[in-house]
């Protein structure tokens, strides 16, 4: 018989989106150097900045199982590199077939999605609002607010997260700022 998790409960803040009972994952500037396409910028807000994070998330110990669901809250810091807003490295799930549900606590931005076959996909994340991210998507939430971005997810415990098809190859489209306004422009730096 398969080991099946116990019930449990964990606090999120609604405030903060934060857990007092574990510890979150965090990303800061520089662990994200092929993200943000000006690259000069980041190297300066880097230093200029010490480093500053950019958002952090929750892994909770939950069984990698296809019965199991993993969840936690994520937190996209205020701020951009260039004119190109925070945002999250982005993934694709290891299994690619699998959705996800995120929820938008506070804050202002976007999820925006994209598939392996060039479709993408982009929608505003209003608080008290979900965004469905369907099967086969890369996903990347992304601040243009002046608060912290926070959102609830919860996918199938079994998908994994594939960063490296991100990494290597960046993402089709950016969200930057154009007149004080956010736009979806194409990537220079996408690599086919
Ligand atoms: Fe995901």
């Amino acid at each position: 018989m398969a080991l099946t998790a116990k019930s449990f409960t964990i606090n999120f803040d609604q405030m903060t989106g934060l857990s007092n009972e574990k510890e979150s994952v965090k990303r800061n500037l520089s662990d994200m150097k092929n993200m943000f396409y000006d690259v000069e910028a980041l190297e300066e807000d880097i230093k200029n900045e010490n480093d500053p994070q950019v958002y952090e998330y929750y892994d909770l110990d939950i069984p990698k199982t296809d019965g199991d669901i993993q969840f936690g809250s994520s937190i996209v810091s205020p701020g951009k590199v260039g004119n190109e807003y925070y945002m999250t490295k982005g993934h694709f799930h290891t299994v690619l077939e699998t959705g996800e549900v995120y929820y938008c606590i506070s804050g202002e931005g976007y999820m925006l999605m994209e598939n392996p076959e060039g479709d993408w996909q982009i929608e505003k994340f209003i608080p008290g609002q979900a965004v469905y991210v369907p099967p086969r998507y890369a996903h990347r939430s992304i601040n243009t607010g002046d608060q912290p971005l926070i959102t609830f997810f919860a996918f199938r415990a079994d998908a994994g997260h594939d960063y490296g098809t991100i990494e290597t190859k960046g993402y089709r489209k950016l969200v930057v700022e154009i007149d004080n306004e956010p736009q979806v422009i194409d990537n220079p730096k996408w690599k086919q």
